[in-house]
């Protein structure tokens, strides 16, 4: 798919599918194209080319209602009406929808989001994460086979953000698809199955683990007392290890480390489990008193700056 407005390309030539029950993470900096993707598989813009398929009907403009009927969007804004009651919002939008049995689907909608004591408060009078909840209820009036939601913790605090984490958890449980955009990358380790690194190009999409491993090797980080005499001799032919690099004195220095300058080393390894004991029992071997070794954790973040700065970088 590819959107353009007038000359700027939003989307890129893009192409991605999702499984159906998949918690899918769309990552990508401001301006990357995700809200645009949202919209376009929304059916509320066309593409200006490609084709795509959402809950298994094509997305041509005949389809369009069907598709509507079997998703939900949960903008970024809420857009609630802060002068009526949380009810009095569901029951506008079930209205509008053209839902049969909407008292029960409000009733179930704010049981999920667990609001049911809230529902004769007014919107205005809520906290930003309150409305957040009951504008995800509204996502749910229609029962989705695909919720797309964008960037739904953004602006909200630790505790809000954490209720809507579990929120998405249950959604997951009930078999929802769920296309989750956005730029907390906290957020898409923890929740999403898969992840694509999005910035108006695909950068690169997998599970989270898999794009930590395809874009750094493994090592291991190992800290001793003392400069080590002779690390070459240390580390060289031991099983699994691949090379290895001085890596100067670390800035965390465990609690109670003695006098001695503590240095640190990086050793880069096909299979940590294997690597691991080889090189404790070779250092220890060599006299090397020991303070920490390690497994390096990169994280997601780690891979998202990779990506995405390397793309400023090129464009600069
Ligand atoms: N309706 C529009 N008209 C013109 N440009 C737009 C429109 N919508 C989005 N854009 C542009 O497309 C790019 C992608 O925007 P958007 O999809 O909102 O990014 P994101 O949601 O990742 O922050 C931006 O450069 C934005 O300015
Ligand atoms: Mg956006």
């Amino acid at each position: 798919m590819t959107k353009t407005f007038g000359d700027r390309i939003a989307v890129d030539d893009v192409s991605f599918s999702v499984a159906r029950g998949e918690v899918f993470g769309f990552l990508g900096p401001n301006g990357a194209g995700k809200t645009t993707t949202v919209r376009i598989l929304g059916t509320l813009i066309a593409p200006t080319s490609g084709s795509a398929v959402v809950a298994g009907i094509p997305l041509v403009p005949a389809n369009e209602a069907e598709i509507r009927r079997r998703i939900s969007i949960m903008p970024e804004a809420p857009g609630l009406y802060r002068r009526l009651t949380v009810t009095e919002n569901l029951e506008y939008f079930a209205r509008l929808y053209g839902l049969p049995g909407r008292q029960a689907r409000i009733r179930e909608a704010l049981d999920a989001v667990d609001l049911g004591d809230r529902a004769q408060d007014l919107c205005g009078s809520l906290s930003k994460g309150l409305r957040q909840r009951v504008a995800l209820a509204r996502t749910l009036l229609n029962d989705p086979e695909v919720m797309f939601l964008d960037e739904p913790t953004s602006g909200l605090d630790p505790v809000a953000a954490h209720e809507v984490h579990g929120l998405i958890n249950t959604l997951r449980q009930r078999g929802v698809t769920v296309f989750l955009t956005t730029h907390r990358l906290d957020e898409a380790e923890r929740l999403c199955d898969r992840v694509a690194i999005m910035n108006t190009g695909l950068r690169t999409i997998g599970r989270p683990d898999e794009l930590r491993h395809m874009l750094f090797s493994r090592s291991l980080a190992v800290t001793t007392a003392a400069p080590l005499g002779d690390p070459d001799r240390i580390f060289a032919g031991l099983p699994a290890v691949e090379s290895w690099r001085d890596a100067g004195t670390p800035t965390a220095v465990p609690a109670g480390a003695s006098a001695a300058t503590p240095s640190g080393y990086v050793v880069a390894v096909s299979d940590p489990a294997r690597a691991a004991p080889a090189v404790t029992r070779a250092l220890v071997a060599a006299g090397a008193d020991v303070l920490s070794i390690t497994e390096s954790r990169y994280s997601l973040e780690d891979v998202y700056l990779e990506l995405v700065e390397d793309q400023e970088g090129a464009a600069r």
